[in-house]
């Protein structure tokens, strides 16, 4: 009985640790996002990061640009430094450009991203940022590891250089699978023809750096994705804060209470 116990709970252990994958299938590890959504200057990067690289091609129709004022940016901020347009401010984040013409250009239109993390996570969203690399048989010449063939050229290049996609080979899964669990953050494990395994990530390529150091590049995609999160769900912080203002009262309450509870029962003999 105990030794099953033990077959069962060290099955389990390994489990957690392996990739198990099913044969034909592939298996991704994402890197876990940094995003702090309390983190108001996080935030405030985060918003200014998506009105530069991604507001020409993708809008948050359901975001206004007032609204900003809740990660402490101030009226005249938001006005200088993050609408380019004549848009008032009580205006929604939108493009110029119609659906029709972008999926012109990109084959497919860019989503809004307006609840765009609560559809992926944000977890998805930071390792979609990582996931770019440059490759010369896709017709955008990028592509990414998170979502492979996506149409979105990888806009972010300059910062973080254009990347490139690390492959090992083995003939073995479980030397394989060995080797995804070493490797540090978003790893993706695949069946390969002959019965091989790869395991893939991207990585920087020393010949071509970006303005960025890496560590420097995945603060500047958690910011994003932190700010995309905010985007999300507004209200969420404030939840949040409130949630720990009530909290704060019964403690308080509670304290009140034992003592008037203790003055009650002072004089009863027991
Ligand atoms: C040059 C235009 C362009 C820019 C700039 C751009 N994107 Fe995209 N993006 C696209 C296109 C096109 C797609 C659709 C890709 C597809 O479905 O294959 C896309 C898809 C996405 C998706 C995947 C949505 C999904 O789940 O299907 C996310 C997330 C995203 N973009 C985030 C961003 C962020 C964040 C930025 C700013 C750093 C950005 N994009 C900048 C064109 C762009």
């Amino acid at each position: 009985m105990k030794k099953t116990f033990l077959t069962v709970v060290a099955a389990l252990l390994v489990g957690t640790g392996t990739f198990a994958i099913a044969s034909g299938g592939a298996d991704l590890r994402l890197a876990p996002a940094p995003a702090h959504r309390l983190d108001a200057e996080s935030l405030q990067r985060g918003a200014r990061n998506f009105v530069n690289y991604c507001l020409n091609c993708h809008s948050a129709q359901f975001m206004r640009f007032e609204r900003l004022q809740d990660i402490g940016l101030t009226e005249d901020q938001i006005k200088d430094n993050l609408m380019f347009g004549a848009d008032k401010i009580g205006a929604t984040m939108t493009v110029a450009m119609t659906p029709a013409e972008a999926a012109k250009w990109f084959g497919v239109a860019p989503p809004d991203l307006s609840v765009i993390s609560r559809v992926r996570g944000t977890d998805w969203l930071y390792n979609y940022m990582l996931g770019f690399y440059a490759d010369s048989k896709s017709t955008t010449g990028w592509n990414n590891l998170v979502f492979p063939s996506v149409a979105m050229p990888h806009v972010l290049w300059e910062l973080s250089g254009p990347n490139r996609l690390v492959e090992q080979e083995f003939d073995d899964h479980g030397k394989a699978a060995a080797a995804a669990i070493a490797v540090k953050g978003l790893v993706r494990l695949a069946s390969a023809p002959g019965g091989k395994w790869i395991v893939q990530q991207v990585d920087t390529d020393p010949n071509a750096p970006g303005t960025m150091q890496p560590a420097e590049y995945r603060a500047f995609a958690a910011d994003l994705v932190n700010f995309l999160d905010f985007v999300g769900e507004p209200t969420k912080n404030k939840r949040i804060s409130l949630g720990i203002i009530v909290l704060m009262y019964f403690v308080v309450l509670f304290a009140l209470v034992y003592a008037l509870k203790r003055m009650y029962w002072k004089d009863v003999p027991h």
